[in-house]
């Protein structure tokens, strides 16, 4: 699975879904889309909820995709965000995807013009705790 390969149609499938994301109270849109191991796009949008705890971030909803579609592995992860700061995956997204990705698993940040930034999972969450630990 060569991710680069793909960039482009994860770029696009993130924007889009990206503009379907439920973001009344942050008003902030969000799209992810992911690459399995078997070359296929999931994808998903943050869904905020008026019980503000209960919103799902647009990496859960991608993860969910992908797991409900028999998905095993992450071979590669795109995030769509606008704002001044990169929008990277938020903690808890960072395990999420863990579970099913590798140190060396690219994530993309981008906006909806450009790719912004470029890291491994490992750079964004070192020395993790993943399915591995429970061997
Ligand atoms: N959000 C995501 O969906 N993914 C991220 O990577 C960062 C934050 C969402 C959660 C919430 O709906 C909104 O962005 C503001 O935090």
């Amino acid at each position: 699975m060569n991710p680069d390969r793909h960039l482009d149609a994860l770029l696009v499938a993130a924007r889009a879904v990206r503009e379907r994301a439920h973001a009344p109270y942050s008003r902030f849109k969000v799209g992810a889309a992911l690459l399995d191991e078997q070359g296929r796009l999931h994808v998903g949008c943050n869904v905020e909820n008026a019980a503000y705890p209960q919103g799902l971030c647009a990496e859960g909803g991608a993860l969910a995709a992908l797991v409900a579609a028999g998905g095993a592995r992450i071979a590669a992860v795109v995030v769509v965000g606008e704002g001044d700061r990169l929008c990277t995956p938020c903690g808890g997204c960072r395990q999420k995807l863990r579970e099913f990705a590798g140190d060396e698993t690219p994530v993309l940040v981008a906006d909806m013009q450009r790719v912004r930034a470029r890291f491994t999972l490992g750079e964004l969450l070192p020395h993790s705790f993943g399915p591995e630990h429970l061997e």
